[in-house]
């Protein structure tokens, strides 16, 4: 599988209201951080997530993560 592209190196934060939404893996995207089908014949999926009650998050656009699709601070490392 080929790495992800990389879509910014930096957290796309947004507060988000309750909802499912569907994270982009692939860094192909239009409308980062969500999917928008860009994937399509790939292997990367779309990471679908729930959201409870209306709050910030900081959503990864390095797509190197390793808590997808929620920010850990890789897009930092060189
Ligand atoms: Fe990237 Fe769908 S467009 S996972």
């Amino acid at each position: 599988m080929s790495a992800a592209k990389i879509a910014a190196k930096e957290p796309a934060v947004q507060t988000l209201e309750t909802g499912t939404y569907y994270w982009c893996s692939c860094g192909l995207s239009k409308n980062q951080p969500f999917c928008d089908g860009s994937h399509e014949g790939s292997d990367f999926k779309p990471v679908a997530f729930e959201i409870t009650e209306t709050k910030q998050v900081a959503l990864c656009q390095c797509k190197r993560t390793a808590t997808p699709p929620f920010c850990d601070g890789k897009h930092k490392d060189p």
